[in-house]
């Protein structure tokens, strides 16, 4: 008796499951847990609400702490914050409704030449005289060769593991700073691509969502640690 579900529909399901009618809480206390605690995809926003550029650039200062593959920070990010780009988002994200209520919608890509930044980035340390030029020369050297020579599923599996931590550590943040997002892997990567000129190393991890919530998402439920959790051995 199944019907096949577009995936629209399916993305809209979503709403059915949110009986929620409370704001967003405000958190008085940002210490970490707390704030990762507190953290719910929030999917309905304030449109006339607009995030100044430099708390977004805050936001974002803090998310690219995360950590990467050979610290090479393969992340991107395309920040579509004009309404114009908002609309012509919708339709290739299934037309959720956050996608043009939010503030800002950020597309995390993952560069998957990376790589090609390793000297800068190792220059940078022997400036602050963390390594030694010779080291950092060895280093870099290593990097070309690995990851210049990894086969292209192995350079995009990296741009999407680090592009998945970079994308919690601006989520936590904006949680911290009194706003709310929700990650999305509800679009269509080839109409996005295409409709916002993504150069050909860039590739989509996920949107998110970013601005002042309206409606708390609906509480967590999470399967019970020990259902997902072993010691040692599988
Ligand atoms: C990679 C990824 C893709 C997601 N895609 C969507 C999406 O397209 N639309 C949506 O409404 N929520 C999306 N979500 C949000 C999840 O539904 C949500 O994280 C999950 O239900 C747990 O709820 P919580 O984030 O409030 O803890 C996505 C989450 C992740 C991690």
């Amino acid at each position: 008796m199944s019907t096949k579900m577009s995936r629209e529909e399916y993305l809209n399901k979503v709403k059915d499951l949110d009986t929620t009618t409370e704001k967003p809480k405000e958190l008085d206390n940002t210490d970490f847990f707390t704030v990762a605690k507190e953290r719910r995809s929030v999917r309905q926003y304030d449109p006339s609400f607009k995030m100044e550029e430099s708390e977004i650039r805050d936001i974002l200062e803090v998310a690219i702490e995360a950590p990467s593959s050979s610290n090479l920070q393969p992340w991107r990010f395309l920040v579509i914050q004009d309404q114009a780009a908002k609309e012509e988002l919708l339709p290739i994200a299934f037309n959720q409704q956050q996608i043009v209520d939010a503030s800002v919608v950020i597309a995390v890509l993952g560069d998957k030449q990376a790589y090609n930044n390793a000297d800068r980035i190792y220059s940078e340390s022997v400036k602050n005289g963390l390594m030694t030029e010779e080291i950092k020369e060895n280093y870099v050297n290593s990097i070309l060769q690995n990851y210049g020579n990894a086969p292209a599923e192995r350079l995009s599996r990296i741009a999407m593991i680090d592009g998945g931590l970079v994308s919690m550590q601006l989520m936590l943040a904006a949680k911290a700073k009194g706003y709310d997002t929700v990650p999305m892997g509800g679009y269509d990567a080839d109409k996005f691509i295409k409709a916002f000129d993504v150069p050909e190393n860039l590739e989509p991890v996920m949107l998110i969502a970013l601005g002042k919530g309206t409606k708390a998402g609906f509480p967590k439920n999470r399967l019970p640690l020990d259902d997902v959790l072993e010691w040692n051995k599988y």
